[in-house]
């Protein structure tokens, strides 16, 4: 039998807000295969995945994928705001919200990674947020615009960046969250995130270049539509649900679990020759024209 066993690897898991979307799917493939998982939220949802981490009637989604035993519970979560590389660099009216307390920048993330695991094999980028994601992309602030990218893009690059010196000898794998909205037009998909999405799947292939170098992987999942707290903001992710469903060559909706499967792959020795590369987990959605 073939099996994934990452026993003894250390895993960064961002963007998980709560136990609905992709990263909380992943963290508990990446523990049931025997990985610490630390979770790395934004500041503000640290308290919510807190409590579905103990509350009775989140118990359901806490069972571990694959037939293990047992519940999902992280070795550690830390508050992090991937707007940010480094302690200085954090607004000051962003230090008057709620969960900003301490260092909660990108650099404060990798030091906590560094005194409670020594290394880093496994980092998750699962974060993305437009404030204008209801508006059209002609519709869309420059402020806003910019504020996706950062977000949704640039935090990759400063995830790796950052990770690399904990990843060094170990053959670590990033893999990031994409949408087809990044390759092909997809009206609804506006407030930058087209551009932001776009961006990311280009400097997961650039970081790929320079993190192979020292033996690093880096690659994308392009998931399907599906109605996480993230996507249903954007206001039509049922009907983009349902359309997939209908017009792909397999005719269904993706899960959470899908998405988790092929990042569990995407992070472990049997994807060891795939770097640079984008892999649509959405049915074969993305191979149609009509
Ligand atoms: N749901 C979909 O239809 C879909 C499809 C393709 C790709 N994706 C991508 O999957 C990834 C996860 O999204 P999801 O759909 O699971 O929704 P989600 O709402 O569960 O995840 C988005 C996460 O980003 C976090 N985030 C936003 N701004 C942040 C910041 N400044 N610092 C740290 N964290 C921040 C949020 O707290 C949240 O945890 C995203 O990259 C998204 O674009 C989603």
């Amino acid at each position: 039998m073939v099996a994934i066993d990452l026993t003894g690897k250390h895993a960064l898991v961002t963007g998980v807000a709560d136990d609905v979307g992709f990263g909380w799917h992943i963290a508990k493939a990446l523990k049931a295969a025997g990985a610490k998982v630390y979770l790395a939220s934004h500041p503000r949802t640290v308290a919510m995945v807190e409590r579905i981490l103990k509350r009775a009637t989140s118990l359901e989604g806490r069972l571990l994928p694959y037939g293990t035993p047992g519940e999902f519970l992280p070795d550690a979560i830390w508050p992090c705001d991937v707007e940010f590389d480094t302690e200085e660099d954090i607004l000051p009216e962003r230090r008057l919200v709620k969960g900003y307390d301490g260092d909660v920048s990108i650099a404060g993330c990798m030091k906590r990674v560094k005194e409670t695991a020594g290394g880093l094999d496994i980092v998750i980028h699962s974060v993305a947020f437009s404030p204008e994601i209801q508006n059209g992309h002609l519709d869309t602030s420059r402020k806003a615009y910019l504020q996706a990218m950062s977000i949704s893009s640039y935090s990759l690059v400063a995830l790796v960046r950052a990770a690399m010196p904990l990843m060094e000898g170990r053959h670590g794998a990033v893999v990031g969250l994409s949408y087809l909205g990044g390759e092909r037009v997809m009206p609804f998909y506006g407030g930058g995130m087209a551009a932001a999405k776009a961006a990311l799947q280009q400097d997961a292939r650039v970081a790929a270049f320079f993190a192979g170098q020292q033996g690093h992987r880096v690659n994308i999942v392009s998931a399907g539509p599906y109605a996480s707290r993230a996507a249903s903001s954007i206001g039509a992710i049922d009907a983009a649900v349902q359309h997939v469903a209908e017009h792909s060559p397999l005719k269904q909706p993706i899960t959470a679990q899908d998405v988790a499967d092929t990042t569990l792959f995407l992070c472990s020795p049997l994807s060891r020759a795939i770097t640079g590369e984008v892999i649509h987990v959405d049915m074969g959605y993305h191979a149609m024209a009509v």
